[in-house]
C-alpha cells in the first residue's frame, strides 16, 4: 500500500465567515449562513453539476487550510484532543470532529440553495472563506439518515441557541440596514444573531460576565466585510457594541 496519495482541488469556497473565530463548529447550526462553492472551470462545472439541483443537501469534502501548526510550524497532531463542548476532558481524535487530524479533511452536510453554472450556493455552513474543496457528493436520505443512531460523548451536549437574547441600539440597527442595502447581503441581523447565539467565545473567557476578569470580555466576529463587536452581559444576554462596516464609518452603540 502506498503511504501518500495526491488529490486535486475542485474549487474554492466563498463564505460569509472570513475567520475561524465565529464560524460555527458544525454545519446546520446557523441556517442563514451563506457560502458559494465555486468549481474550477477545468472540471466543466456546467456539466459536472447537472442533476445536483434536484437534491436538497450536499456533502462537502474540504481541506482545513487554515489549521495552525505547532511552534515550529509543523502540523499539530495529538491522538487525544479536547473537544470544546467537553470542558477539560479528552477524546480520541477519531471520535471527534477536530480539524487537527492526520489528514486535515473536513466533511460537512449543507443545504443546497441554488445550483449555478459555476458553483453551488449553500446554507448552514461551517467553513471559512477561501476553503479549498476536494469533492461534493449528494446526500442520500434513504441510506444516510439513520433513526436511533447514537451520538457517543456528544449526546446531550448540543449547542445552546434559543436562550440568549441580543440587544441592539437603534443606531446600530440603522447601521445594519445601511450595510444590507449597500452590500446586497440579506438577513444580516438573523445571521449575526444566530452566529453569536452559538457563543463562539473560547471556554477560557466564559464565566466572568459582569465581574472583573483577567481576560478580554468584548469580542468581534467578522461577517462578510464587517466586524460586529459584542459582549456577554451574563450567560443569556448579549449587547452588540459596534458594527464596523465598509463605507459607513463605525456604527457605535450610544
Ligand atoms: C470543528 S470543525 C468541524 C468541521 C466539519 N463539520 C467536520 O467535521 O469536518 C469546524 C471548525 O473548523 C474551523 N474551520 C472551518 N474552515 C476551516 C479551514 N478551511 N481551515 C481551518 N479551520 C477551519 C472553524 O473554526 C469551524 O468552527
Amino acid at each position: 500500500m502506498k503511504d501518500n496519495v495526491l488529490f486535486q482541488l475542485i474549487g474554492e469556497i466563498r463564505s460569509c465567515y472570513p475567520d475561524k473565530f465565529g464560524t460555527p463548529r458544525q454545519p446546520g447550526l446557523v441556517r442563514s449562513s451563506w457560502a458559494k462553492i465555486c468549481i474550477d472551470r477545468r472540471w466543466q462545472p456546467e456539466h459536472a453539476l447537472s442533476g445536483l439541483a434536484e437534491f436538497s443537501h450536499v456533502w462537502v469534502v474540504f481541506f482545513f487550510h487554515k489549521n495552525e501548526g505547532d511552534s515550529k510550524g509543523a502540523p499539530r497532531y495529538h491522538a487525544k484532543v479536547h473537544p470544546p463542548r467537553m470542558v477539560g476532558q479528552k477524546m480520541g481524535v477519531f471520535a471527534t470532529r477536530s480539524p487537527h487530524r492526520p489528514n486535515p479533511i473536513g466533511l460537512s452536510l449543507v443545504k443546497i440553495e441554488s445550483v449555478e453554472p459555476d458553483g453551488v450556493v449553500v446554507s448552514g455552513i461551517d467553513f471559512v472563506d477561501g476553503t479549498p474543496v476536494l469533492d461534493l457528493k449528494p446526500y442520500l436520505p434513504e441510506v444516510e439518515s439513520i433513526s436511533g443512531a447514537r451520538a457517543g460523548w456528544s449526546e446531550g451536549l448540543s449547542e445552546s441557541r434559543e436562550a440568549i437574547s441580543i440587544h441592539w441600539s437603534k443606531e446600530l440597527l440603522e447601521t445594519l440596514e445601511g450595510w444590507e442595502s449597500r452590500s446586497g447581503h440579506t438577513h444580516l441581523r438573523e445571521l449575526i444573531e444566530e452566529t453569536i447565539r452559538l457563543d463562539p467565545r473560547p471556554n477560557l473567557y466564559k464565566g466572568y460576565e459582569g465581574q472583573a476578569s483577567p481576560y478580554r470580555q468584548c469580542h468581534a466576529v467578522r461577517i462578510f466585510d464587517g466586524d460586529v463587536h459584542f459582549r456577554f452581559e451574563d450567560a443569556t444576554h448579549v449587547v452588540i457594541l459596534e458594527c464596523q462596516v465598509p463605507f459607513a464609518g463605525h456604527g457605535k452603540s450610544k
